[in-house]
């Protein structure tokens, strides 16, 4: 089982970005205890960040024939992009969104998520632990679909 980890804008940024509401770890450290768990789980992860919306497109595209779901957390295209949504409904792959923080806490702008209702469900507010949540939820949908 292959899952593709993708994450969006300033996402590259953690460990010294705002870390009051995204936590000390960078992502490169979110990547390395992701890719513990996957072990644990027998499960491969591959891991990809832009802040460019196209090219997150372009890889949910190129995803279609490489791996079994995806886990995203769209960032601030989260709030604004049709296209990430659409890419995600136009493959039509299993996705689950994530969030470091609860996006139903803060700003009302923040509240909207155009890009979840493409994605089996969200999990927010976890901080590093919804990149492991993501992770254990993706596989356990795709598990049931081999039963
Ligand atoms: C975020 C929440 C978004 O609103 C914000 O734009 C981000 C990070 C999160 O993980 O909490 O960049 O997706």
């Amino acid at each position: 089982m292959k899952i593709l980890f993708l994450n969006g804008p300033n996402l590259n940024l953690l460990g010294t970005r705002e870390p009051d509401k995204y936590g000390n770890q960078t992502l490169k450290d979110i990547e390395e205890y992701i890719k513990k768990e996957a072990e644990l789980l027998n499960v491969e992860v591959n891991f990809y960040q832009s802040n460019i919306e196209g090219e997150l497109v372009d890889k949910i595209q190129s995803a279609k024939n490489e791996y079994d779901g995806l886990v995203i957390n769209p960032a601030a295209y989260t709030h604004t992009s049709v296209a990430i949504r659409d890419a995600i409904l136009a493959v039509n792959m299993p996705a689950v969104e994530i969030h470091l923080s609860n996006i139903h806490k803060r700003e009302e702008f923040r509240k909207i998520s155009l890009t979840a209702p493409a994605c089996i469900g969200q999990i927010t507010g976890f901080g590093a632990n919804s990149y492991k949540l993501g992770l254990i939820a993706i596989t356990d949908y795709l598990k049931s679909l081999q039963n």
